[in-house]
């Protein structure tokens, strides 16, 4: 997207909150608006903002990050005609999809996401990378769902930055991982605190079992996914492996 026009002030360096309760101030001419980075809907709605706070304030490389290591692990571990089916799962405004396009072959690309705003986005701003973009809840897919996603024969699954913090929950996740085939590519990052023994989010009890029984991971990467608004580098875990069966 184009240079930034916005008008944004943001916290003090010593503003310490937990990621999902970081806020700046959107300014226009009706004011000064508190928007906290997480309310998506909100952040989708204004053009631009999301990529301005999250990618040039606050660095995140993330979208870059996993692409990359999906290629490098195709190139090293793939075969060499790959051409991906990928689910983009809390696909956001579509910032993921544009990355997968540049990085990997890709014969589709489809977008999930549980808010219309981001839908709505990806139509304004990046029109050309989705094949299909549904606003769905994977956390209890009815019939009709899964037939419509059945159809795409996905060989591939990509989530990045939605897991955890009350965003994809567990359950949605391993249906997401459940609808692409066998010898499926995953790729996904989750926050380094969520993939220890302290977690108390139900991801590190799910991933591990996961990955003992379903998932065999060739890449663990821990990097720094952004800046917090303190400016301290907030770390995550890139994972990426393939699908051996359904969990
Ligand atoms: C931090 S954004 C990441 C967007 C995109 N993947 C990126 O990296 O730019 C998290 C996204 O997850 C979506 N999300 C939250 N809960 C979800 C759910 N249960 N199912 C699908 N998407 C969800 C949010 O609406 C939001 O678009």
């Amino acid at each position: 997207m184009g240079t930034c026009n916005l008008q944004i002030e943001y916290p003090g360096r010593e503003c310490m909150l937990d990621q999902d309760e970081e806020w700046f101030h959107l300014v226009t001419e009706d004011g000064q608006e508190r928007i906290r980075v997480h309310e998506y809907d909100r952040v989708y709605d204004v053009p631009g903002l999301y990529e301005e706070v999250v990618y040039n304030k606050l660095q995140c490389d993330s979208p870059q990050v996993i692409t990359g290591l999906l290629k490098e692990t195709i190139e090293r571990h793939g075969e060499s005609d790959t051409s991906l089916r990928v689910l983009d799962f809390g696909a956001g405004n579509g910032i993921v999809g544009e990355c997968l396009q540049e990085a990997v072959d890709t014969e589709t690309i489809v977008g999930i996401d549980i808010i219309d705003e981001a839908k709505k986005a990806v139509k304004r701003d990046r029109p050309e990378i989705y094949d299909d973009y549904y606003v769905m809840d994977l956390s209890q897919p009815d019939g009709k769902d899964k037939q419509m996603l059945d159809r795409w024969n996905f060989n591939a699954l990509v989530t990045v930055a939605s897991l955890g913090f009350g965003d994809i929950p567990t359950q949605a996740f391993v249906n997401a991982f459940n609808i692409i085939e066998n010898n499926s590519w995953v790729a996904f990052n989750i926050k380094d605190r969520f993939l220890n023994d302290k977690d108390d989010t139900g991801y590190n009890e799910m991933l591990q079992k996961m990955i003992g029984q379903s998932l065999n991971v060739y890449r663990k990467h821990h990097y720094c996914h952004r800046l917090s608004m303190a400016g301290e580098p907030l770390y995550y875990y890139a994972i990426v492996g393939r699908k051996e069966n359904d969990f």
